[in-house]
């Protein structure tokens, strides 16, 4: 009976989309720990753990769009956030305080164990700051802080995410990598190795969980990519296509630059379609610049939104944002996938599909060195000799260590392992 008092309350903080991928599957290990934890009224198989935890889920609202964030909770069988502050975009300094207002109150509401924090978008330094300096007590305690997806630099600060990483990684108490450049780049800045765990990749877990579901979606067949096989009349086999994702601020706000990149995709668009689900960034900004005349609008764009002009008629495809398991399917099936996201880098590595890497630099070099990524760069002649290459390439290359779909028990049993201790220690001061 005794068991039932180690209970432990851990609440993940999610805020654009990217997170939610990464953080579907820590919230599906918790699930699970406590439904092996109730049959068994023991310790879990996984974790090894005899608490009992209780899981809150925050969303900042950073991202509020349906395609941007509802569809993704879905489509990942996320559970409804118990919070949502509803913070919305607004520049760097005014989204990042304003999340941090909203979520103190919550943290001093809730005064949870352990916070996880994932990737690096302006939602996650928010919240670690705010943990890192609040006081629960007399004491000073304080929630641990736990980051997935530590230890990556492009060593590029121009880029917010670099300044997110660096921060969030001197924050917290514990530090999970996903590939061996991240245990290099925090040794080299001073972290202690006690807080760091090599675990691999959660969003690779959830690209594992649901690749089959991802595979039956309909979305080849919404834009018209399935070729017909043979006489028999069954759709079967795939065009040929090029899939295109750009949102990244030094793309797409400077207009020379997105004209470079645009330019530079002449030779892939001449040789199979390009299908672009554009970010309403990226959107908003060839609409300012005037380039609509590369783009033709498709199935699923909206034109209730109008941000594009529909004369458009030009040779790459653009649709809405799409959901997490239309994206997948388009990823797995494409000849070749062009992007400037960092996550898009790790998936395709995953699918061994050969990706083009629209940045000067990743932080994630395993897809470089291990995966199918190539560096363009940002000129034309670069993209249009790195989609040639990638194009004639039949390399699928290979997975990196430990991205195999249990990362987030690695990570979960981390965790219950550290609150142990915390715990321990806590009463031992207490006794004091
Ligand atoms: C954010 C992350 C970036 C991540 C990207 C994925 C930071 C600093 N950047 O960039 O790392 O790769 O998410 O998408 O956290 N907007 C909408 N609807 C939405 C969300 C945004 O229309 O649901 C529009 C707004 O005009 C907003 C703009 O997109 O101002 C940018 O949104 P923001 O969250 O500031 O940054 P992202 O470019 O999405």
């Amino acid at each position: 009976m005794e068991q039932q008092n180690k209970t432990a309350k851990i609440m993940t903080i999610v805020g654009a989309r990217p997170n939610f991928m990464k953080a579907a599957p820590i919230l599906a290990a918790i699930r699970d720990h406590n439904q092996s934890f109730t049959t068994s009224l023991g310790s879990n198989g996984a974790t090894n753990s005899e608490f009992k935890l209780q899981s809150v889920l925050v969303h900042t609202g950073q991202h509020y769009d349906a395609a941007m964030s509802d569809q993704f909770f879905a489509d990942l069988n996320i559970p409804k956030p118990d919070v949502h502050l509803g913070v919305g975009s607004g520049s760097h300094a005014a989204q990042t305080a304003e999340i941090m207002k909203k979520f103190e109150e919550v943290l001093l509401r809730e005064r949870p164990d352990l916070m996880v924090v994932v990737g690096d978008v302006n939602s996650t330094v928010a919240c670690a700051l705010v943990a890192a300096k609040i006081s629960f007590d007399v004491h000073g305690s304080r929630p641990m802080i736990a980051h997935v997806e530590a230890g990556l630099r492009s060593f590029d600060r121009e880029m917010p995410e670099e300044v997110n990483r660096i921060l969030t990684d001197h924050l917290a108490d514990l530090l999970f990598v996903t590939e061996e450049s991240g245990l290099k780049n925090l040794r080299h800045e001073g972290i202690s190795d006690e807080k760091v765990h090599f675990v691999g990749n959660t969003m690779i877990d959830s690209l594992l969980t649901f690749k089959d579901k991802a595979f039956a979606s309909n979305i080849l067949d919404k834009l018209k990519l399935r070729k017909a096989a043979g006489g028999n009349g069954i759709s079967a086999g795939v065009e040929r296509y090029a899939l295109l994702t750009l949102h990244r601020p030094s793309n797409v706000d400077h207009g020379a630059t997105f004209l470079n990149i645009l330019e530079g995709l002449d030779e892939l668009s001449g040789s199979c379609p390009i299908i672009f689900p554009a970010h309403p960034r990226t959107q908003k900004k060839l609409a300012e610049f005037g380039l609509e005349r590369f783009f033709t609008l498709e199935n699923g764009s909206d034109p209730a939104k109008k941000t594009i002009s529909a004369q458009a008629d030009g040779r790459i495809r653009l649709v809405e944002p799409l959901g997490y398991l239309d994206f997948l399917c388009l990823m797995g099936n494409a000849a070749v996938v062009v992007t400037d996201s960092g996550g898009i880098q790790e998936e395709t590595t995953c699918l061994g599909v050969p990706c083009v890497t629209v940045r000067e630099n990743t932080e994630r070099p395993v897809t470089v060195e291990v995966g199918t990524n190539v560096l363009a760069g940002t000129s034309k002649e670069g993209i249009r000799r790195a989609t040639r290459k990638q194009l004639e390439s039949k390399a699928s290359g290979g997975v990196p260590n430990a991205w195999d779909g249990k990362s987030a028990q690695r990570i979960l049993a981390a965790i219950c392992r550290e609150i142990e201790k915390k715990q321990q220690l806590y009463t031992t001061l207490k006794a004091k």
